[in-house]
């Protein structure tokens, strides 16, 4: 464990004291389920990945055990995150015991879509509430381009399957790259638009070496991608919260939010109120830096008890930085790849 944390205090109090030392309250988990994806994104993975050990991976009941202490320490949100989160064998088992959880408000999904035909009404009915589906391109050769394996098809049965389902909502995230995907920045807004879903635009993030693009000449920034939707819609400000890093707009006369994460050009972290938990058992305090503290040891303990694991869990809070710093070369760089990070 890392030795700049707190001594353990004993309290038996359950008031939300997740707060780091920038008085920023955490009250969003990410926990991701698997490293492993059935896709191969550019951003994301490299083309031959290794994956985890079995061993190393936190059980589905120890997930679980790290869900409850978090919502006994006022987390209301939980994201579940991958890798591809539905690759995960019997993931469903999971998510529909979080679903039960006393005390979380939102149990939330970001998934590639590619088997929600399929997991859909399982999902709703084990009690997700929105579903994000990342989507880079409408046209098949390009999308397999990007998600290197990926098939365009599977994703827009799995969009049609969610609407179907009547999520509370369905968010697309499409990350724009300069020399991929630029050129389909308004068809993918139409199609959201079209379908009264929102669709957010995110900045490439320079984590780990994923593939032989050089990020710096890829990224696309969110001002340019927003400058191609004006042309055709007029974009609303809208001052709503999804305390996510999202900025969104309406897009007027139309049901669909448009969303703008730019974590490149514009830092969100003043607000930051999540942490991450790696499949690994890591608890993660930024997703631009590698402090980190390691729950799984504590699970694995066979003297550490549930209140351990949640001292440990209010001790780490201490840790959380203030800021990422990508593309800061007086800043050491994640070497992590998004798919062990959990997004
Ligand atoms: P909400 O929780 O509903 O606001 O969704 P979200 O947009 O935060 O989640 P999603 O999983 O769809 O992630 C969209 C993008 O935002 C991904 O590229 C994430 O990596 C990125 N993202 C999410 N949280 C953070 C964060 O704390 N910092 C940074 N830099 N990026 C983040
Ligand atoms: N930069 C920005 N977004 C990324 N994602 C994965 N890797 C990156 C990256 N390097 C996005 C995916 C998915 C979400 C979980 O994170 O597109 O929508
Ligand atoms: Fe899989 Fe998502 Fe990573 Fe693509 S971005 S490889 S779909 S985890």
């Amino acid at each position: 464990m890392n030795s700049r944390l707190k001594p353990l205090s004993k309290s038996t109090d359950h008031k939300p004291r997740l707060i780091d030392s920038f008085g920023r309250q955490v009250d969003y988990i990410r926990l991701s389920v698997t490293d492993r994806c059935d896709f191969r994104c550019v951003y994301c993975m490299t083309e031959d990945m290794t994956f985890l050990p079995r061993k190393q991976i936190l059980s589905l009941e120890e997930l679980q055990q790290v869900a409850r202490a978090f919502t006994e320490l006022g987390v209301k949100k939980i994201r579940l995150t991958g890798g591809e989160p539905m690759v995960r064998s019997d993931v469903m088992s999971l998510i529909e015991s979080l679903g039960k959880l006393p005390g979380l408000q939102e149990l939330l999904l970001t998934t590639n879509g590619a088997q929600l035909d399929n997991y859909a009404p399982a999902l709703k009915a084990a009690g997700v509430n929105r579903i994000n589906i990342s989507i880079d391109s409408l046209d098949a050769d390009r999308f397999k381009r990007i998600s290197r394996v990926g098939e365009l098809d599977s994703v827009l049965a799995g969009i049609d399957a969610a609407i179907a389902e009547g999520f509370d909502r369905i968010k697309l995230n499409s990350v724009i790259m300069r020399g991929y995907n630029e050129d389909e920045v308004l068809a993918l807004a139409d199609y959201a638009v079209d379908r009264g879903i929102d669709i957010a635009f995110i900045e490439e993030m320079p984590l780990g070496e994923a593939s032989d693009h050089a990020r710096e000449e890829t990224t696309c920034s969110n001002a340019w991608v927003r400058s191609v939707i004006e042309e055709k819609y007029e974009l609303l400000d809208s001052a709503e919260k999804t305390a996510g890093p999202s900025r969104y707009s309406q897009a007027v006369g139309h049901r669909s939010r448009i969303g703008f994460i730019s974590p490149i050009t514009h830092n969100f972290c003043e607000d930051c109120n999540r942490v991450r938990v790696t499949v690994e058992g890591r608890l993660l305090l930024c997703l631009g830096n590698e402090h980190s503290v390691d729950l799984k040891a504590v699970l694995r303990d066979s003297n550490s008890t549930h209140e351990d694991l949640k001292q440990i869990i209010i001790a780490a809070m201490d840790l959380k930085p203030e800021r990422h710093y990508f593309y800061d070369k007086k800043h050491v760089q994640p070497v992590r790849l998004m798919n062990t990070t959990g997004g």
